[in-house]
């Protein structure tokens, strides 16, 4: 296979970065169709990125003779039925997290992907393939910090994504703060430690944007969880940073401990004036990790062309999941829950 011809369906706040990827950035690939229900969008994919096929339904994508994969990036309740509808296509399937929000779903999902070995699925858990994150892998893999004992995780949205945030909750269900954005720290503490989140008690508070208990969101919430190995994890998720998008992750090891941006830094830059020595911060998630994007993407076209499966698949999805409806459960019933 010469060059991997891939629909996308989405093209909101992350599709148009998976867009500009897949048309630009990622040999191997050739962006041919988009799906979306928004016109501009679409206009937009074929004006700037050489979409020769556009769509408003995914259904009629799919059917398309000239693909070879899909990269769903449409909102998460849609995931697991255009996850099936694809492969059944004998479409490869690069899919946006959450696999979906709905255990009963992704398990069914999951029987059709297990029926197709030879697509290749990919799920976007994209810190897996960010620099920083590899290297603290490496590390914890080696033995360098001996036995994970602890890991602490922010990940907390910038203020001023709000108003993007609170159209993308009106338009669709997020899934809640925790299957929505706690979700990649979940799949963080499952990646790092080998092991499965046993038993969770969370809570959450709004007070800075009281317009969300409308949503049924939460503005920031916390976790404890224990795993299976009594190994403890301990979640801090918001949409409330001031300063920019932080995504922080500490490892504590019975060797030594380590930090993954425990100031979420822009760049090398320190700016000295009347504030002081100011560190510019990461604004938002395409630009923290732009990179790591770039990264899944290649991975996903590699494992096409290789006839392989990636390291991050269906299971992943369906394990971070649970985790995630279990703190859901947690601060509705203001109780710890047992993960099944
Ligand atoms: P968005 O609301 O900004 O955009 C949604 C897009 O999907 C629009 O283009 C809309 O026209 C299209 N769409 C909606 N329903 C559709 C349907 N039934 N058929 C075809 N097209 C449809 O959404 P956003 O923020 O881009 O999120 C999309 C997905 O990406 C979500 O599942 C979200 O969880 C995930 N995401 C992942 C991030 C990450 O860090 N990996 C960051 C942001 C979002």
């Amino acid at each position: 296979m010469n060059e991997v011809r891939v629909g996308i369906v989405g093209l909101g706040r992350l599709g148009r970065t998976h867009a500009i990827n897949l048309a630009q950035n990622v040999p191997g690939a050739k962006l041919v169709a988009a799906c979306s229900f928004v016109e501009d969008e679409l206009e937009y994919a074929k004006r700037e990125l050489g979409v020769t096929e556009t769509y408003k339904s995914f259904e009629e994508m799919a059917a398309s003779p000239n693909l070879d994969a899909v990269c769903i990036v449409s909102p998460s309740g849609y995931h697991p039925e255009q996850i099936r509808l694809a492969m059944e296509k004998g479409l490869h399937v690069f899919s946006e997290k959450p696999i979906g929000l709905d255990i009963e779903d992704i398990e069914k999902t999951m029987e059709v992907i297990k029926a197709h070995p030879d697509q290749v699925f990919q799920l976007g858990f994209m810190r897996r393939y960010d620099e920083s994150y590899q290297y603290a892998k490496k590390m914890v893999d080696e033995g360098q910090l001996g036995e994970l004992t602890v890991v602490r995780c922010y990940g907390i949205d910038p203020s001023s994504g709000l108003e993007s945030f609170v159209n993308f909750a009106r338009n669709s269900n997020s899934g809640g703060l925790f299957s929505d954005m706690s979700i990649h720290d979940i799949d963080l503490v499952r990646w790092f430690t080998k092991k499965e989140v046993s038993r969770v008690w969370a809570m959450g508070k709004n007070a800075a944007y009281p317009e969300l208990d409308e949503l049924n969101e939460l503005e920031t919430g916390a976790a404890m969880m224990q795993l299976e190995d009594k190994t403890m994890a301990i979640l801090v998720a918001g949409r409330n940073a001031a300063h920019g998008y932080h995504v922080e992750t500490e490892l504590i090891g019975t060797k030594g401990m380590l930090r993954v941006a425990a100031a979420p830094e822009k760049n090398l830059v320190t700016v000295f004036d009347e504030n002081g020595a100011v560190r510019p911060t990461s604004q938002n998630f395409p630009e923290r990790f732009s990179d790591a994007f770039v990264h899944e993407m290649k991975e996903f076209i590699s494992c096409i062309k290789e006839k392989r499966q990636p390291e991050v698949g269906a299971i992943d999805g369906l394990q971070s999941t649970k985790v995630a409806i279990a703190c859901q459960q947690s601060v509705e019933a203001n109780q710890i829950v047992e993960v099944k």
